[in-house]
Order: structure tokens, then C-alpha cells, then sequence
């Protein structure tokens, strides 16, 4: 592949590829050589204009573990505030040599877009309400670690599925990899046709095998083997829209009671970054089910993998 824009460019093959391309980087990243040279001489771009803790720090670790060179830029404090348009901007990095633009964007479609403009790759860092396909590849790589295999899995994801680009890059690439989801909330939270599609509380429809709907947390529990939790995304809701903190985290908050309730050998994932006392818990995230730490290790091996694929393997 040229660029990783969606969860849905990627098939089984192509996934399970980058999977074991990462877990050969956990291994030089784990000894002693942190540095390989593989992309020495290419240069990635991370083009953010949207904030982000882990996914940009992944990424620039990911290429320097690599020896590429890394230009950051954010939009704020940037020629962006001055009114210059995206397409302008990514040809302007292309000018500066960039071989990948890795790009995080509030509008949906955007690195779409952008893919159309430069000659690089392109890899989507989070757009809008629409994708992260890298956080959906650590999480699958997450999963396997944990529990040895990916299909067959049953994943509920939980909470804010509507305003999720998590959410539904992880149907995308779990549903390729065989596993079934779950997705739980409240009426509001679920996207209509996704809840429409699945036919709520019941088993997915042929269009969607793998997807289906419930808007009861405790009845999901005692039956999964990953219960991912997603962040309320107050920045992304009106007032009129926004549930109270209190009713959210009594019917869909993760608690300690909530996690007895789960199959002994599942895990608590969340994407990060989290609100804390509302969608879970401080007992549940720094409990040893949490793999909260653990997806952010491995999202630095996964991006490295992805990059090394895009920019080193087979393409070029
Ligand atoms: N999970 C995730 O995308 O986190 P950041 O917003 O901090 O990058």
C-alpha cells in the first residue's frame, strides 16, 4: 500500500503483516540497539492541527527508532493561522522533501484529500469523527499480545462509539481480522446506522457480520474477552448533547464492581487520553487488566512498521 488512510485499506494479509513487522521491531526496540537505519535519508512530516500527546510523540519515536529525519509541525504558531489552506501547506513540506506526511486533521476526509496532493505517503493520524487507523492497529496488536490470537475475539467497545474515529477504524480492521464487536452505549452515542444495520441487542446482519448493537453494559460483560472504553468527547458535542457526568458513569462508566464482572482472562483497553472518573475508573485503569501503558509502548513498534512498510519495504 502507498498510504494508510482508513481502516478499510487494509486486508487480513496486509494487517497481520504490519502486526509481525511490529512485533520484529518490539524485539530491536526491547535490546540494546534502539536504532535501526532503515529509512536513513527519508523524511516524515507530522502535520498536526489538532492537539495529541501519544499519537505525534509515537510517531516521531517511531521514525527516529527508524533514522529518518522528522520535521513537526502544528498548525498553531503556524502560517495556518494566517488564513493558508491545507493543500498549501502540504506543498509546501512537499517542497522541503517531505517521502511521508503523517496527518492528524478535525475535518473528516482530509488526509483523503491530502493524498491527492503531495507525492509522498500518506498516513491518517486521527480525522475528525471519521478514522485512526494506527491506534486500530496497536489495538489489535495490543489484543493479540494479551490474549494469542485475534480471531474469534468478542470486543465491546464502550461509550462515545458516535463521535469516534477509534471506534470505527477498530470495527473496520477487527471485523477483517475475525474477531466480533460490540458496541455499547447509550441511544445518543451509537450512530444510527450502525444501530439501524445491526438491529440493537441482536446479532448483525449479513452487511455486518462481525458488528452488533447494545445499549446495556452489564449485560455485555460476563461474555467478552476485550472491553475497550472511549473518552466522552465533550469538545465534539453541544451543551444540549452532553449527558450528566454522574448518569454516563453510573450506566456506562467502567467501576471496579463493573470489572468483576468480566471473564477472568479478559482485558480493559482505552485509547487515551481518558476522563478519568467518568467513562472508567481509577481502580479500573491502573488495575493489572488495564493494558492502558501497554498500547502506548506498542503504538511506537506498530507505527514503526507501518512507516517502515510505507516508506522501506516493497513500494519504493
Ligand atoms: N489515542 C490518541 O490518539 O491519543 P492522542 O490524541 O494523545 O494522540
Amino acid at each position: 500500500i502507498r498510504h494508510l488512510l482508513s481502516g478499510a485499506d487494509l486486508d487480513a494479509d496486509t494487517a497481520t503483516q504490519i502486526l509481525d513487522t511490529a512485533a520484529e521491531m518490539a524485539t530491536v526496540a526491547g535490546r540494546e540497539v534502539k536504532k535501526l537505519p532503515a529509512l536513513r535519508g527519508r523524511t516524515v512530516v507530522n502535520l498536526f492541527y489538532e492537539d495529541s500527546t501519544r499519537t505525534r510523540i509515537s510517531f516521531e519515536a517511531a521514525a527516529k527508532r527508524l533514522s529518518a529525519d522528522v520535521i513537526n509541525f502544528s498548525a498553531k504558531g503556524s502560517s495556518v493561522t494566517k488564513g493558508e489552506s491545507l493543500k498549501d501547506t502540504a506543498l509546501t513540506l512537499q517542497a522541503m522533501g517531505a517521502d511521508a506526511v503523517v496527518v492528524r486533521h478535525p475535518a473528516s476526509g482530509a488526509p483523503h484529500r491530502l493524498a491527492n496532493w503531495v507525492d509522498g505517503s500518506v498516513v491518517n493520524a486521527g480525522d475528525g469523527t471519521h478514522e485512526h487507523p494506527t491506534q486500530a492497529l496497536l489495538d489489535a496488536y495490543t489484543m493479540r499480545a494479551r490474549l494469542g490470537r485475534l480471531a474469534g475475539l468478542h470486543v465491546a467497545i464502550v461509550g462515545d462509539v458516535l463521535h469516534s474515529r477509534v471506534a470505527r477504524s477498530n470495527v473496520l480492521l477487527l471485523s477483517t481480522l475475525g474477531a466480533k464487536v460490540t458496541l455499547v452505549g447509550p441511544p445518543t452515542l451509537i450512530p444510527v446506522d450502525w444501530a439501524a444495520r445491526a438491529g440493537v441487542g441482536s446479532v448483525a446482519t449479513d452487511a455486518d457480520p462481525g458488528t452488533d448493537v447494545c445499549y446495556d453494559l452489564d449485560a455485555v460483560l460476563p461474555g467478552v474477552d476485550v472491553v475497550m472504553m472511549l473518552r466522552v468527547q465533550r469538545e465534539r458535542m453541544n451543551d444540549s448533547y452532553f449527558p450528566s457526568a454522574r448518569e454516563y458513569a453510573r450506566r456506562y462508566g467502567l467501576d471496579g464492581p463493573r470489572m468483576r464482572r468480566l471473564p477472568e482472562h479478559a482485558i480493559v483497553m482505552h485509547p487515551g487520553p481518558m476522563n478519568r472518573g467518568m467513562e472508567i475508573t481509577p481502580e479500573v485503569a491502573d488495575s493489572p487488566r488495564s493494558t492502558i501503558v501497554e498500547q502506548v509502548a506498542n503504538g511506537v513498534s506498530v507505527r514503526m512498521a507501518v512507516l517502515y512498510l510505507l516508506l522501506g519495504g516493497n513500494n519504493r
